[in-house]
């Protein structure tokens, strides 16, 4: 059975971020795969104390609601990474899950202790949406978000990036952003059922414009 996990990192309800990954998500479900969504404002995840407390065993030991979320980083076939731009980067409930991941990257880069199931095929797409336009806008999140997918060994399938949407709910207004997610989550799901299929996202990046603004 498919496992899809979609990690929410803005607090806005309806807004830009949670309309794409929701359309990921029923595209996701069109194909008969659950797709188990976090809400990231509304739990309590302190961030990185680089405490040291990991250093031996690869397990965090501050105990709050990240503890629930490290064995499904390590688990789900499909990882949904979902953040709106803040100050150039993503946001910090996403930030804060990410150094959080301090205790996994220890596991995997110096215990060589990954299970079995964080190494087989997994696949990550990361979803953003900015209120500038500005060409680099999605650059320093994006270096994040490859540095997450690499220490939770989950391939970064490539991204969804909206820039010049800023209103709430604004994205749904765009001509085709909603309905390209939609397609994007059916096509993940068929790459994992038929090994002959692969998505048409571009390997590293993929910026899809448009004309407002
Ligand atoms: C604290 C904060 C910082 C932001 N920083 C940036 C930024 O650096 N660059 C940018 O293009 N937009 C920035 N924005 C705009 C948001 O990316 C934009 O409003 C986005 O649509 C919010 O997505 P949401 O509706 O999912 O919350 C910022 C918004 C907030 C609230």
């Amino acid at each position: 059975m498919i496992k899809a996990l979609g990690l929410l990192g803005s607090a806005r309800k309806g807004g830009n971020t949670e309309l794409l990954l929701q359309s990921v998500s029923a595209g996701i479900k069109s194909q008969g795969v659950n797709v188990e969504l976090i809400r990231l404002s509304e739990l309590k995840i302190a961030p990185c104390r680089n405490c040291g407390g990991c250093d031996e065993t690869g397990v965090c030991v501050q105990q709050d609601d990240m503890q629930q979320i490290f064995d499904k980083l390590l688990s789900y076939d499909i990882i949904l990474l979902a953040s709106p731009i803040y100050f150039m980067g993503v946001s910090a409930w996403t930030k804060a899950l990410i150094d959080r991941c301090q205790a996994l990257w220890i596991r995997k880069y110096r215990l060589n202790k990954l299970p079995d199931k964080a190494r087989s095929e997994r696949k990550g797409i990361f979803l953003s949406v900015s209120g500038m336009k500005k060409p680099t806008v999605f650059e320093g999140a994006k270096l994040t978000v490859k540095s997450f997918f690499a220490t939770i060994h989950v391939t970064y399938l490539g991204n969804l990036l909206f820039p010049g949407i800023d209103e709430k709910g604004e994205i749904a207004k765009h001509p085709t952003a909603l309905n390209y997610a939609q397609n994007i989550g059916e096509q993940l799901v068929r790459e994992f059922k038929n090994p002959e299929f692969r998505i048409s996202i571009e390997p590293s990046d993929m910026m899809v414009e448009h004309d407002r603004k």
